[in-house]
């Protein structure tokens, strides 16, 4: 079987500029919101990654005719979809995929979905504030075998209040609400800005949602939505992983089509670090003008919070900072499983449940290691482009699944960085070595 790596050599300074793509958890909430669409979508800037690949492959066989227009563009055609059931084989790979929940429900008050996969962080990822959306709104929930069945006679609008904020609760209660008789209001709702870029997408097809972004999203149900043009927000986790590369290799880049204030708690603490940040309209210049990046401790939470979804490239960076840094999960159970390879790399972290504590060091070491999940491939990239010698990471296919172009974009700022197929059948082996 063949076997990608992403092999770098470490120790070059990043320099130049690097275009953000568009965001994917943004995209992988609107590209199945089409589905409530009476009309043909057009969707712009959508970034070429594997889980967009995955969700149109699920759409598809659903029945809807989706034709990529160019590589950032897809034009999504819903109205043959007549079934609200979406395969087993496709969806186990993908969390997103649990979003066709609410958009099939908004549709036709009826979904038969799997439970999702996508990235763990310990254990099941529970959807019980999801149901809780659901039945809420007049639906009946039940789980069979791994299988999410939904359906209602009619759903109409309630008060929905979330017992823990929930990014994806909040966009599935949305997208079976927005159709739904009568007024729905989503108390404790998530505020990250892809939530906001559904409902503006929702609202560009005639919804009526207010407050989103704030933790009170008010939806009047609608009779219909059309088919529109619309563009997907910058990634602001893609972008924040670019910031922190240049500071891990004491570079000087630009990263350019960002929103920046989706990047402001990043920002603060990259500053609080002795890092230089400079922002413009729509880029932000990040550099580095010390000989050592200062310590500092940090907290994830939901956004405006800093984001659990950049702890592992900040760990990274704190891993090679001056002073001892203590970095606390405060939104996933697990999420320290990449420790272990940044270790091999020679990191002082230590790990007690959700708090890591980083002891600074002066460079880390190139070393073989295994990306756990996407976050953490980013992660191990931006150590490897950090550290002394040559870095091997494998099972990069996590990585994929969330970065687009990554390769190009880092080789592009001036990193020694490539991706490598090996073969791991020993026999091939055997034949290369004699
Ligand atoms: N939770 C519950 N019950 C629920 C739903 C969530 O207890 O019904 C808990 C979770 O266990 C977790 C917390 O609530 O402790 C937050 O989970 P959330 O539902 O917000 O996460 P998600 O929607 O499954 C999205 C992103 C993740 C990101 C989280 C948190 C997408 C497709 N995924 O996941 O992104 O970590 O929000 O911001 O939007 C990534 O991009 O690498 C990624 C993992």
């Amino acid at each position: 079987m063949a076997l990608d790596k992403i092999i770098i050599s470490g120790g070059k300074k990043l320099k130049g500029n690097v275009s953000i793509s568009g965001a994917k958890n943004a995209a992988v909430a609107v590209i199945p919101a089409t589905l409530l669409a009476d009309d043909i979508c057009r969707i712009e800037n959508i970034p070429n990654i594997s889980d967009i690949t995955l969700m149109c492959k699920i759409m598809s066989e659903m029945g809807a005719s989706i034709k990529m227009v160019n590589k950032n563009t897809l034009e999504i055609d819903p109205r043959k979809v007549v079934s609200p059931v979406a395969s087993y084989d496709l969806i186990r790979n993908m969390r997103a995929s649990s979003y066709l929940m609410g958009a099939l429900l908004g549709r036709f008050s009826k979904a038969v979905v799997s439970l999702p996969g996508g990235c763990n962080f310990g254990g099941i990822r529970p959807i019980d504030q999801h149901l809780k959306g659901f039945s809420s709104l007049g639906a009946n929930c039940k789980l069979d075998g791994g299988v999410v069945h939904v359906s209602a006679e009619k759903l109409i609008g309630n008060n929905i209040y979330l017992d823990v904020i929930s990014v994806g609760a909040t966009v599935n209660i949305m997208l079976a609400a927005v159709k739904a008789e009568g007024c729905t209001v989503i108390e404790n709702a998530a505020k990250e800005p892809h939530i906001v870029d559904l409902a503006n997408f929702l609202n560009c097809m005639g919804a009526n949602i207010c407050g989103a972004g704030t933790d009170i999203i008010k939806i009047h149900g609608v009779k219909k939505l059309k088919g529109i043009t619309y563009s997907i927000i910058p990634d602001q986790i893609e972008a924040g992983t670019y910031m922190i590369a240049a500071a891990a290799t004491k570079g000087d880049i630009t990263v350019n089509n960002i929103t920046p204030k989706h990047l402001e708690s990043i920002t603060a603490k990259l500053e609080e670090m002795g890092i230089c940040i400079e922002e413009k309209d729509e880029s932000v210049r990040v550099y580095v003008n010390k000989d050592y990046m200062t310590r500092c401790n940090i907290k994830t939470l939901p956004y405006p919070g800093f984001p659990t979804d950049m702890q592992p490239q900040i760990t990274t960076l704190l891993a090679i900072a001056h002073g001892t840094s203590i970095v606390s999960e405060g939104v996933w159970d697990n999420r320290f499983r990449y420790v272990e390879e940044l270790r091999r790399m020679g990191a002082q972290i230590s790990v007690d449940g959700k708090v890591a504590v980083i002891e600074g060091v002066q460079q880390l070491n190139g070393a073989a290691v295994r990306a756990t999940d996407l976050r953490a491939g980013a992660a191990l990239v931006i150590a490897g482009l950090s550290a002394s010698g040559t870095t091997t990471i494998e099972e990069i296919s996590h990585i994929e699944r969330g970065y687009e172009n990554i390769i190009e974009k880092f080789s592009n700022l001036g990193a020694d960085i490539k991706k490598v197929t090996f073969d791991d059948s020993p026999m091939d082996s055997v034949a290369k070595a004699l």
